[in-house]
């Protein structure tokens, strides 16, 4: 596929599919937040989609195949994330130690999203882990992303982004929310594309769901490539991406 048409592109395939149509380097970030094996269907008012495997090794085996078969696309500067949690982060991060090479760790970054129930049994589960990686340590393309101070000190003033990312997940009443099962909040990822991938570059999301990425790439002035085997994340992501066209579109005329 080249990459000299700027519009965002959305596929209804696997991403395994997906991956080998897209052409060698042509990719500055991936970013992929894949089923998590939780066992379940998850399911909202706009979708659902399975998530589960059948064992562990299984759920590793099908991510390795597909992370494998998209490397190639990512250019020498590119990165790549992969959006997990509790149940496989550390085995995750060992499959991509082992693909790419331990001293492509890039970062360990532990999405903080504060929303949800607790347990008497343990400490609440309050996070979702993303492993980042470089292609080439030395050349990886990175621009800190500046968030606002917390501390007295620096009141009112911004600040480089730690690798605990403090952002609250959708609520129920929150404009952006579409519906689709496990969407995650756009904030999320105008960061990470604006952190991980320069302006004008492309950025691929292989498990795109209900566009969030595609939206926030777009937005921020970069191609946007995505799939879903789901045919409802598609028509969402196409919606969604027309929708932000229309309003960017409408904010210019206005000036
Ligand atoms: C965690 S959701 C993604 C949510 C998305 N980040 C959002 O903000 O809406 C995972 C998605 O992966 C999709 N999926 C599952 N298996 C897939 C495959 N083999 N290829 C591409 N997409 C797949 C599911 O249909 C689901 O939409």
């Amino acid at each position: 596929m080249s990459c000299d048409d700027p519009r965002p592109r959305v596929a209804c395939c696997d991403w395994l599919t997906f991956a080998r149509t897209l052409e060698p380097g042509s990719v500055n970030f991936v970013y992929a937040d894949p089923p998590f094996n939780t066992g379940d269907v998850q399911t909202d008012r706009a979708g659902a989609y399975e998530d589960r495997f059948e064992s562990t090794a299984a759920y590793l085996d099908w991510l390795r195949e597909r992370v494998a078969a998209t490397i190639p696309a990512i250019k020498p500067t590119g990165l790549i994330a992969l959006h997990v949690d509790w149940r496989t982060s550390h085995r995750v991060r060992v499959m991509l130690d082992e693909l790419l090479g331990e001293d492509r760790f890039v970062n360990h970054l532990v999405w903080s999203y504060g929303l949800g129930g607790s347990s008497p049994r343990r400490f609440a589960r309050k996070h979702d882990d993303i492993l980042l990686y470089g292609l080439d340590p030395e050349r990886y393309w990175f621009e800190p992303p500046m968030v606002p101070a917390t501390s007295q000190r620096m009141k009112g003033q911004l600040k480089k982004a730690t690798d605990v990312l403090d952002i609250p997940s959708i609520n129920n009443m929150a404009a952006e929310r579409v519906g689709y099962p496990t969407q995650k909040p756009l904030a999320l990822l105008r960061l990470l594309v604006s952190a991980c991938c320069p302006p004008g570059g492309t950025v691929l999301d292989p498990c795109c769901g209900s566009g969030t990425t595609l939206v926030a790439a777009a937005a921020l002035g970069r191609r946007a490539l995505g799939c879903d085997t789901n045919p409802d994340a598609v028509r969402i992501t196409q919606s969604r991406l027309e929708c932000s066209a229309a309003a960017t579109a409408d904010a210019a005329r206005q000036g």
